[in-house]
């Protein structure tokens, strides 16, 4: 079966650090949600940027459902959940927020209220619809950008260290929601115990390669 995601040999790095991912190779299939920890600058978030097609491999290849991706080239498969949730928080209202995806991709006004009603349900921010998203607490933002990205219905899902700035409650919170939520994809993070409750497999990037970590 055709994976998910697949990466070869991919190489990357920047002016300063040249070989910051030095032959990555990582299959994400259906089931799989898998987990990635690394030290602060070890290139966690650029890993994830190049499978987002925003930046573009120096070597190496990464395909999603058997396509090349392709940097700058705009992919709906992939949902990307970023670090910081007033990156992606756009609307006026959460609502119009978890709309603009699915209006940006073509759905109907009918198709639209409905996967915002759905998104917002799933992520239990509902009773959020209203709300200008800047004026959110930093758990409410995480849970609305969560949104969003499932308004567009992607068949991937690559979050950036989703429970950073979150408590307790909302990291449970956040827990509930992957436990129940399907989607494959990749989720970094700097929390173990965190990775262990989510994810099927863990992956620790070191000196510019992956290895599996014991669940
Ligand atoms: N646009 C850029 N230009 C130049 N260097 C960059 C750029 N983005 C990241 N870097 C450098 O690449 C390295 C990896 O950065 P990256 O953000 O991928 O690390 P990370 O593993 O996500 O770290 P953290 O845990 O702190 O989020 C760092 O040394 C960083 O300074
Ligand atoms: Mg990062």
């Amino acid at each position: 079966m055709t994976a998910l995601l697949e990466i070869r040999d991919l190489h990357f790095g920047y002016g300063a650090t040249p070989s910051l991912l030095q032959g990555i190779d990582l299959t994400v299939q259906r089931r799989d949600r898998l987990g990635i920890m690394g030290d602060n600058g070890s290139g966690k978030t650029t890993l994830l940027l190049l499978c987002a097609a925003v930046l573009a491999p120096q070597r190496g290849t990464i395909t999603c459902l058997g396509q090349s991706v392709v940097a700058g080239q705009f992919q709906p498969a992939v949902g990307v959940v970023l670090q910081h949730p007033a990156d992606q928080l756009i609307g006026a209202t959460v609502a119009e927020d978890v709309a603009f995806g699915p209006e940006n991709l073509g759905c109907s006004p009918p198709e639209v209220q409905q996967r915002v009603d759905q998104a917002l349900a799933k992520t239990g921010t509902s009773h959020l619809a209203d709300r200008m998203p800047h004026q959110l607490s930093g758990g409410e933002q995480r849970m609305v950008a969560i949104a969003g990205i499932l308004a567009m219905q992607p068949q991937l899902i690559l979050y950036d260290e989703p429970t950073a700035f979150l408590d307790q409650r909302s990291c449970g919170t956040l827990i509930e929601f992957l436990q129940a939520d399907t989607t494959p994809g990749l989720i970094v993070s700097h929390d173990p115990a965190f990775l262990r409750r989510v994810c099927t497999q863990i992956f620790l990037l070191e000196s510019g390669h992956l290895r599996p970590l014991a669940l």
